[in-house]
């Protein structure tokens, strides 16, 4: 079955969706995004990512295409449309289409509004044990981190690098030497004394919504946790280590650079979190 895109107003068969060459977002990047999980055909957490999508709009000033109502039911037309069951929904709005010059263009552009789906295959314990290796590598990016910009250059460069050594993910270094995130996760680990660490969010970081959900995981569940920055060193000898997002859950993090962490497959903090991730996105007991 062929793929469908929401474009501007239509909704298109995929390889012949496009935007106009002079879309801001494609010659300034001046545009920001939602990757949003699907599982079961239901959006996991919709809610806080257009809650997201609505702040990081305002952050840029950016008018909202549409009121939420109408954009709720266009994401469900697109799922629809593309009978997506498992899979993503990516929504990026740019500040429209206008003749190239740097200050916004006159209010009567409109934003552009483009909504894509992609199946995916869930993943599952057995592989998921294994873990993932990172890399880090210094944050080069802008002190705007909380906006979720398409201006991704730094992430793109940062995850290449990982792929070419071999790794899953790259952690991004502060000139203070503590891991920010990672280049499209947010970045997490496991003390000795079994509190779970991820950065306290600030403009350094995206407030990732996966994230959130698994720190009300670990509230529901009586788990300790602190959010506060940690250095590459604490992590490299923490007890487990792990990421999160809309498109790698939780994922256990088994070598940061050239380091094992724990016995080098996933602790079990990361798989009990994973099983409870996994069923609030299934929407198990909802
Ligand atoms: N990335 N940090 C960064 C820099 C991210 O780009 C993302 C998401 C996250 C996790 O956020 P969430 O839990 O809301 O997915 C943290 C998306 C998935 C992407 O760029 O594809």
């Amino acid at each position: 079955m062929s793929r469908i895109a929401y474009v501007n107003g239509t909704y298109r068969p995929h390889r012949v969706a496009s935007v106009h060459v002079e879309d801001r977002g494609y010659q300034f990047a001046d545009g920001i995004y939602e990757v949003v999980l699907v599982c079961g055909g239901r959006l996991v957490d919709e809610e806080p990512h257009l809650d997201r999508l609505d702040r990081s709009l305002r952050e840029m000033r950016i008018e909202p295409p549409m009121a939420r109502v109408p954009l709720r039911l266009v994401l469900r037309e697109v799922l629809r449309r593309n009978r997506l069951h498992d899979g993503l929904l990516y929504l990026q709005v740019t500040r429209g289409v206008a003749r190239r010059d740097h200050p916004f263009p006159d209010a009567a552009t409109p934003p552009a509004l483009v909504v894509t789906a992609k199946r995916l295959v869930l993943p599952d314990r057995e592989t998921s044990e294994k873990g993932i290796g990172v890399i880090t590598i210094p944050d080069i990016r802008w002190e705007r981190c909380d906006i979720k910009t398409i201006a991704l250059v730094p992430s793109v460069l940062g995850k290449q690098q990982a792929r070419e050594a071999g790794a899953g993910e790259a952690w991004l270094v502060a000139d203070d030497g503590t891991v920010t995130e990672g280049t499209s996760t947010n970045a997490w680990i496991v003390t000795g004394e079994g509190a779970l660490v991820t950065r306290d969010t600030s403009h350094a970081i995206l407030a990732g919504v996966t994230r959130a959900r698994v720190l009300a995981i670990a509230r529901m569940n009586g788990l300790a946790f602190e959010e506060r920055p940690f250095t590459v060193e604490e992590a490299q000898s923490a007890r487990e280590a792990f990421l999160t997002s809309a498109t790698s859950f939780v994922k256990p993090v088994t070598r940061i650079d050239d380091r094992v962490i724990g016995n080098g497959r996933a602790g079990s903090f990361t798989l009990q979190l994973f099983d409870a991730y996994m069923d609030h996105a299934r929407g198990v007991g909802t």
